[in-house]
């Protein structure tokens, strides 16, 4: 009897091991993976961890769902570098001479996405740079930009990696003071004239190549939302003044996100301050409520991650509880 059952114990074990090597061989097929041998062992120790944490969630949580992608076989310190929101710099919150408020008490709508408007350009990715402040920092630029004028424009993040020295380019810094650099220098360059390059390692501190004559948007006002933490205030100023740009703090489990509403005990900190990644809120709406999960609020969110990542780049966050201090840090900036 007891060796019966060494042995099927051993077939189970085997069989398990037969699973994560096809998981593994098909994850490297479909994400391009072409690891060197001194590389392998540590990538496959880093996607089988993944496996098992993704499989164990998505069995216990309904809310929202973990799936492989490109971070799967990354290490945590790769990880980190994904990231570049510095707490240094953002505990000034800059205001700039101050326009006026949106009217706080009109009615909002249910809700608003801002994903699929002509003005939203398509995703795009920091790479393995800190520089998710200077995508969030151009993102509400464009949007209200092109409101105004009626034209997309897509605008430089690599402008502000390279020549705001107020900010740390590739080690992180905070929109606010990049809207001020961009104040101080007449606007912020067309991304046509002025393409990211700092995706890829090696290519971090370019010097800078700023040029007036390719500007495509110019600041007039920014400000932080007040008060925070706040969703109405939050939802009125998505309304009236475009995508937000935020800060939040990011767990292990946003990494493998792929869909549903995002949720963790974890993320709901004391410390406003306890934030590493600048995004952008782009709506907001409520679920509709299933057997297994209530009616949920959310706020849409956008990543600097690729399209490969969560809902084609997207991620949606719950709404009202501060999760991850997201209604901490929204601001908003005005053009001129
Ligand atoms: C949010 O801000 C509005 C406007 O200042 C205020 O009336 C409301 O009480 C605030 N809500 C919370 C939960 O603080």
């Amino acid at each position: 009897m007891k060796f019966l059952a060494a042995i099927l114990l051993l077939i189970v074990a085997v069989a398990m091991a037969d699973q994560d090597e096809d998981s593994w061989n098909f994850y490297k097929f479909q994400f391009g993976r072409k690891h060197s041998p001194k590389d392998e062992a540590g990538r496959r120790r880093n996607f089988i961890a993944r496996q098992r944490r993704i499989e164990k969630h998505n069995r216990e949580h309904a809310e929202w769902q973990m799936g492989h992608n490109k971070f799967s076989d990354m290490s945590d310190d790769e990880k980190l570098a994904l990231l570049g929101a510095n707490p240094v710099i953002r505990r000034e919150r800059l205001v700039s001479a101050e326009a006026s408020l949106p009217v706080l008490d009109r009615a909002l709508p249910a809700s608003i996405d801002y994903r699929t408007d002509k003005c939203m350009q398509p995703i795009k990715n920091q790479g393995q740079c800190g520089s998710c402040w200077s995508f969030a920092t151009v993102v509400p630029l464009e949007f209200n930009t092109c409101k105004k004028t009626g034209t997309a424009v897509a605008l430089s993040e690599q402008m502000m990696v390279d020549c705001d020295t107020g900010n740390g380019g590739c080690n992180g810094g905070m929109y606010d003071r990049a809207w001020q650099f961009i104040q101080g220098k007449g606007g912020v360059m067309k991304s046509s004239a002025y393409a990211y390059t700092s995706g890829s390692s090696g290519l971090k501190g370019t010097t800078c190549k700023f040029d007036s004559t390719a500007i495509g948007a110019k600041v007039s006002s920014f400000g932080w939302t007040m008060p925070y933490p706040n969703q109405t205030v939050s939802m009125t100023y998505l309304q009236s003044d475009g995508p937000l740009p935020s800060a939040i703090k990011v767990l292990d489990s946003l990494y493998n996100y792929a869909s549903g509403v995002y949720s963790d005990p974890a993320c709901i900190v004391a410390d406003e301050n306890d934030v590493a990644h600048a995004v952008v809120i782009v709506g907001y709406g409520t679920t509709t409520a299933t057997t297994t999960v209530p009616a949920t609020p959310y706020w849409i969110v956008r990543n600097s991650w690729g399209t490969g990542w969560g809902l084609s780049g997207y991620f949606l966050i719950k709404r009202g509880v501060n999760m991850c201090n997201i209604e901490s840090w929204t601001a908003y900036v005005r053009v001129v």
